[in-house]
């Protein structure tokens, strides 16, 4: 059992709250401390006498309690926590926290509060796919708070998709990985790119492609949260840096291939950025006048992937490509597989119209020396969790 830890329990309004009594009991068990703070909306849901009985303690419901506030002020209570988790998180407080607004004992609490910060969301699917809680999320996110969950499945208004809450075990187990520092990942060593790269024409000129970097970033938080050391190289993006990754920026396929091999060794390497092919041979230095055509003389950018999958001893333990195909996808990534020399390659169809290029939701291949997995298609940040998920099962494997 690892050491008795303290945790605040926010709990929002949704549905999915029962499924927070099942949490305290099993961290209760483990000889955890739990304190519940219930939102307004979370009372419709579950009682604060289930919440009080099962953490065997007071549970917080106003702010503005003058016995509570004299007994144990709500910034105690968020810094006498070793860990903070929202379950249900709503779209609701997910904004307020993205915003910063602190306007009931829940939302002031997480403002105050300088531990981690763990959201397990529930909600409709199209309020979880809304660009607005989207957004939300990815600020949430850049800022280190980590996120369980949401699933797929069946929903309590009678849709089925993504949007509910992640089962009691895996809140518990991820609690546990929290509270004792450790994660699947941890001791190891990850390096992933992302974005597109710019290869310059003239001071003002570039090539390049409609990489969105969101895919890459995924990845490179999923490892981290995982409790991988992380580096992320990545090219020009809109992408925030990831918390906890160390984040180098570059823009040519040259700069790339420097910071990745300046970050060896790694035990896997995940090249999800959509390098230039090709680079100007000779960028002109100054501003190409209107009336000239540019001169296109093209030369081959290295192959960032091919290059560190054959580094000999410095070979990453595993390492792990993507292929953006438009037509026959599994054959010709297959193909790039071998010739790349990669263990596993992920692969995904980039036609116009499948709106994987700057889109959130991605369909992929996952093809590896024993054969091709069909996933179904997902959120970019459920394809990187589960890619981490399976290169930990990979590393724990390995000799
Ligand atoms: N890649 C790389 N360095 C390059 C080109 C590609 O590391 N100079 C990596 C990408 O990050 C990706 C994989 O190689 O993991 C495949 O990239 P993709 O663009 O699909 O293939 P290409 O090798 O560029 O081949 P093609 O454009 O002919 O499909």
């Amino acid at each position: 059992m690892s050491d008795n830890k303290r945790l605040l329990l926010i709990v929002s309004g949704g549905i999915a709250a029962y499924k927070c009594l099942e949490v305290i009991r099993r961290l209760r068990e483990r000889g955890h401390a739990v304190r519940c703070i219930l939102t307004k909306a979370g009372a419709e849901f579950v009682t604060p006498l289930s919440l009080a009985a099962l953490s065997e303690d007071k549970v917080y419901d106003d702010l503005f309690s003058l016995t509570d506030e004299s007994e144990m002020g709500h910034i105690r209570l968020s810094r006498e926590a070793d860990l903070v988790l929202v379950a249900p998180a709503t779209a609701s407080i997910l904004a307020k926290m993205a915003a910063g607004i602190a306007d009931d004992l829940a939302t002031t609490a997480l403002l105050a509060t300088d531990c981690p910060v763990v959201v397990a969301p529930a909600m409709n699917v199209r309020m979880w796919e809304h660009p607005a809680t989207q957004a939300n999320m990815a600020v949430l996110e850049a800022r280190g708070v980590r996120r369980i969950g949401p699933v797929e499945g069946d929903m309590a208004c009678g849709e089925w998709g993504m949007g509910r809450m992640a089962e009691a075990d895996a809140i518990t187990a991820a609690v546990e990985d929290l509270f004792s520092g450790r994660g699947r990942l941890a001791g190891r060593r990850a390096l992933v790119t992302s974005g597109p790269t710019h290869e310059a024409l003239d001071p003002v000129r570039y090539l390049a492609n409609r990489s969105s970097g969101k895919q890459g970033h995924a990845i490179a938080r999923a490892f981290s949260r995982l409790g991988a050391e992380t580096v992320l190289v990545s090219g020009p993006t809109g992408q925030p840096d990831p918390a906890g990754v160390e984040t180098v920026h570059v823009e040519t396929a040259l700069e790339m291939l420097a910071a990745c091999e300046k970050a060896l060794p790694v035990d896997a390497f995940v090249a999800a950025a959509a390098v230039s092919d090709w680079r100007i041979a000779q960028p002109a230095t100054d501003k190409i006048k209107k009336g000239k055509a540019p001169p296109l003389d093209l030369v081959e950018n290295p192959d960032i992937l091919a290059r560190l999958a054959g580094a000999g001893n410095r070979r990453p333990g595993l390492v792990i490509g993507f292929a953006a195909e438009t037509e026959t996808v599994v054959p010709n990534a297959a193909e790039k597989r071998r010739a790349k020399g990669c263990d596993w390659i992920v692969a995904n169809d980039v036609s116009a119209g499948t709106g994987v290029f700057g889109g959130d939701t991605n369909t992929v291949h996952l093809i590896t020396a024993e054969g091709v997995e069909h996933w179904p298609p997902l959120a970019k940040d459920a394809v990187a969790e589960r890619l981490a998920s399976r290169v930990a099962d990979a590393l724990d494997k390995a000799p």
